[in-house]
């Protein structure tokens, strides 16, 4: 009777899988939120504010309204109630620019909003906008760059509720510090830097009486739902938010950004539906960034080359009044042993949009200074910097006293120092060349946080032998669609082709953010329970509709694999497929609901869980130019099992390209005149591209971490950007005898080089 389906014969965990997503970005169907087009739609642009401190005198908007097509000029005294939001504690409400936009009639940042202009068309808006008059009484900005730290208590608000800012503390690291034999007391500097996805920011909002739909690119559905319905008065059941496709987001799409409400208010106002995509040069101003961080590390060590003391004093600028702290010290109590520690964090406000996270926040930074740290330490001491690495390898994590749930750093190390040729090495700085160049090689390890977020999927098996799942996530260009995919087909053994993957829309089962590189580790758990439940409903169907070959069965009786239901006495050669049993009993589909908790928000952890990883890197110095060049890096992960090594693969490099650009690229720079963010397009604000990508090797270790799921798979997205910077800064002192403690690296920097022509 079984007729032949189409089933998977092997699961696709673990197998090179191309992204499922692929062939409708490729064809330009994928549908962006700013690509959705609805009848009446209107434009909105919002007007920036051109200083950055001071207050608004006068709004002159009479022109601007009498333009052809322009609908309305809101601003404080228009756009009708935007009310406050707070935190809802544990992970809801979550926006790191709190005030709503129009608030107010001071300005505190540059390119803060003080109007917005609808259209008809996008063009009538923009010259709408452009054509409201402000005026301003003007304070000089305050965006300086050398960072002191705010007289704050010791305990203070952030963007995520109350922090201690002495955030880790053992021993007595001041005077193990005093006593040690050798030291390192530096001061390391990264700059502001700016996300730059590809897909601008932007909202389309629409009402439909209290019923609010917005089509936003948000890294966190359910979170802008919930900061969305606090804004407009609403339960959240009336609000929904639908995100198809990210054009990626690094972070900065991962909060509620003002101008979302501006679309929201505006289209209330109107009883249209308004579209409001930023330029570019908004994306500088209000959308987030990496804040500038300044943090001063000091170790402590013998002359064998044991760390007895590490002191990291950190600190982050921010906006005017916002909370956001740069999480520097996250890698630096369990990375090393050493009996002596303490972290403290201070911050300092300026006349700045607020940061955010970016991809890596706080671990990538703070990594960038204390493996820097450990590299100047290892020069000092005459002692191989992976060898410094290996002697203080910790046994459990001692900053919470815990052991680790998978740790295989060492391993990293050793890996990737056979597949680099690092024994070739000699320390001596100039010293090796090839082709006329002269060649500097560094090393540094990385570390990314691991765990899940709550989450929940269902899944739908059909009698067409096609499967469902859904899940209210986001695929923000990393992979999420396939994997959902792969874990599917793992369960029900349908083919990938025969998955309908549905994601980003609140109307789904609650999903995680698309942030911490937590999604992947999250969601094997909630698909698995989902698929488990569909199935045990097909096997509840085979033992009680009519028309089932099982009807004489009990529901013990059955099992469930590769797609088909058999009698366990009779084997899976004599099974069903489950379209077959589903068509035999007048059933469309049948459908499981699933559910997993999350662990970050645990008390008392019981394991440490963290990704590791190092970069080995090689550049090249071509002295009679100037001109350094990252050439080769060999990175390893050990990032848990890896679900589909096509798509890992592709998160490290591009993490390490996007950290060849931290190193000697990015950075976002303040006019001290205006506050102006300057450098505020592609052109100006310099990112790696495909010119500047090294030859790139990564490797994973691929050990299963069973505390955070049954597969042992942790994300990825995040683990290799941390430490490339610090690997390259060591390798450019390896090559010119220059030490750069403040990102990024500039042709400037070099030329102190003693290794010229
Ligand atoms: Mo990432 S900074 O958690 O989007």
């Amino acid at each position: 009777m079984p007729t032949i389906t189409e089933t998977a014969t092997t699961s696709p965990i673990g197998q090179k899988t191309p992204r499922i997503d692929g062939p409708f970005k490729v064809s330009g169907t994928a549908m962006y939120a700013s690509d959705f087009n609805f009848a009446g739609l209107l434009y909105a642009v919002p007007v920036e504010a051109t200083i950055a401190n001071g207050k608004i005198q006068k709004l002159d908007t009479s022109e601007a309204e009498k333009m052809p097509g322009v609908r309305a000029i809101f601003h404080r005294a228009n756009i009708g109630k935007i009310f406050r939001s707070v935190l809802q504690p544990p992970s809801s409400g979550i926006a790191d620019e709190r005030r709503p936009p129009l608030a107010d009639d001071v300005i505190r940042y540059y390119g803060q909003y003080i109007a917005v202009a609808v259209a008809d068309t996008f063009e009538a808006a923009k010259a709408a906008a452009d054509t409201v008059r402000a005026t301003y009484t003007t304070e000089k900005p305050n965006v300086n760059l050398d960072l002191q730290p705010e007289n704050e208590p010791e305990v203070v608000e952030t963007t995520h509720g109350r922090l201690k800012r002495l955030q880790s503390e053992r021993g007595d690291p001041d005077k193990a510090f005093a006593s040690a034999q050798v030291k390192v007391d530096q001061t390391y500097v990264t700059p502001a830097e700016t996300h730059n996805p590809i897909e601008l920011q932007g909202t389309i909002a629409m009402w439909d009486g209290q019923m609010l739909t917005i089509y936003e690119e948000s890294q966190g559905i359910f979170n802008l739902r919930s900061v969305l319905a606090q804004m407009f008065g609403l339960s959240k059941e009336d609000v929904r938010v639908i995100t198809k496709f990210v054009g990626s987001g690094f972070g900065s799409k991962l909060w509620p950004w003002t101008h979302c409400a501006l679309a929201c208010a505006a289209a209330r106002q109107l009883g249209k539906p308004v579209k409001l995509v930023l330029s570019r040069r908004m994306m500088f101003q209000s959308v987030g960034h990496r804040p500038r961080t300044q943090q001063r590390v000091r170790l402590g060590a013998t002359n064998e080359g044991k760390l007895v003391s590490l002191m990291q004093d950190y600190l982050n600028d921010l906006d005017i009044l916002g909370g956001y702290h740069e999480n520097c010290g996250e890698a630096t109590s369990y990375f090393y042993s050493v009996p002596n520690l303490r972290v403290h964090w201070g911050r300092t406000r300026r006349n700045i949009g607020s940061p955010t996270p970016m991809r890596g926040p706080g671990a990538v930074p703070g990594l960038f200074a204390t493996e820097s740290a450990m590299n100047e330490l290892a020069d000092q001491l005459k002692i191989d910097p992976v060898r410094l690495r290996e002697l203080n390898e910790p046994k459990v994590d001692e900053g919470k006293g815990i052991p680790f749930s998978s740790r295989h750093y060492l391993e990293c190390l050793q890996l990737g120092t056979e597949r680099f040729g690092w024994a070739n090495r000699n320390p001596e700085v100039g010293s090796m060349k090839r082709d006329g160049l002269i060649l500097g090689w560094g090393v540094s390890g990385a570390a990314w946080i691991s765990g899940r977020f709550p989450a929940q999927a269902s899944v739908e098996l059909r009698d067409d032998g096609s499967a469902r799942v859904a899940c209210g996530t986001q695929d923000i260009g990393t992979g999420t669609y396939t994997i959902l995919a792969q874990l599917v087909s793992d369960k029900t053994g349908v083919p990938l082709n025969k998955i309908e993957v549905v994601l980003g829309d609140t109307s789904l089962p609650p999903g995680p953010i698309s942030g911490g590189s937590l999604v992947t580790g999250s969601m094997v758990p909630a698909v698995f329970d989902a698929a488990d439940n569909a199935i045990t409903s097909l096997l509840t169907v085979a033992t009680t509709e009519s028309g089932s070959p099982f009807g004489n069965r009990t529901r013990d009786d059955l099992a469930f694999e590769s797609g088909r239901v058999f009698a366990k006495a009779d084997g899976p050669a004599k099974g069903v497929p489950f379209s077959d049993l589903l068509r035999h009993t007048n059933m469309r589909l049948v459908t499981g609901s699933g559910k997993s908790e999350g662990t970050l928000d645990e008390k008392k952890p019981k394991v440490s869980m963290h990704s590791y990883g190092c970069h080995f890197v090689e550049v090249t110095w071509q002295p009679a130019t100037a001109r350094l060049r990252v050439n080769r890096v060999v990175t390893v992960i050990d990032g848990g099992r890896i679900i589909n090594p096509l798509a890992g693969r592709n998160q490290i490099e591009g993490a390490v390209v996007m950290g060849v650009g931290m190193a000697l690229l990015e950075h976002t720079i303040y006019d001290p005149q205006n506050g102006a963010p300057i450098n505020s397009n592609l052109a100006d604000y310099l990112m790696s591209v495909n010119a500047d990508a090294p030859l790139m090797e990564v490797h994973f270790l691929d050990y299963p971490d069973t505390d955070v799921n049954p597969l042992g798979a942790r994300g990825i997205g995040e683990i290799g950007l941390a430490g490339v910077a610090a690997a390259i800064t060591a390798a450019t002192y390896h090559a010119t005898g220059v030490r750069v403690r403040e990102l990024p690296i500039r042709i400037e920097d070099l030329l102190t080089s003693s290794i010229l022509a």
